[in-house]
């Protein structure tokens, strides 16, 4: 499961080409993300800051939003990657975003020096926040 297939290395190229396109004059911290859908389309995503700091949208959130605005509900991986020592760590906002639109996706993290990681959105968030009790689309 927690292997890098060759998928999994397409993703991330497109979360490379992404990081690509962040508008990021704040931080100067590039962050790129790429979602597959069960379809096979690709999504792409970079982090969009605003001088309103937290107008700003992370690149994560940009991918997953943009499969579900396009009629995309079944997210089969997610690939992240930024300039990070480590594979880069998604923030916290992000990753209850993946557990309620993404439940079951496997999700690379990765930087710019072949550094990677693979997981589950259950690995990166036990436990998180949902209603229970409604018709979500799971
Ligand atoms: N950022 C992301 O795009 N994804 C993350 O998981 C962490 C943070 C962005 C938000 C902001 O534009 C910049 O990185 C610095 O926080």
């Amino acid at each position: 499961m927690h292997e890098l297939t060759t998928e999994l290395t397409e993703l991330l190229a497109a979360a490379a080409a992404a990081r690509e396109r962040a508008y990021c004059p704040y931080s100067r911290f590039a962050v790129g993300a790429a979602v597959r859908t069960a379809s096979g389309a690709l999504f792409y995503g970079c982090n969009i800051e605003n001088a309103a700091y937290p107008s700003t949208i992370c690149a994560e959130r940009v991918a997953l939003f943009s499969a579900y605005a396009a009629g995309e509900r079944a997210i089969v991986a997610l690939a992240v990657i930024a300039d990070t020592p480590e594979p880069v760590s998604p923030c916290g906002g992000c990753r209850q975003v993946m557990f309620e639109l993404a439940p079951r996706a496997v999700v690379l993290l990765a930087n710019l020096r072949s550094a990677w990681r693979v997981t589950l959105v259950e690995e990166l968030l036990p436990a998180g926040f949902a209603f229970i009790d409604r018709s979500i689309d799971r």
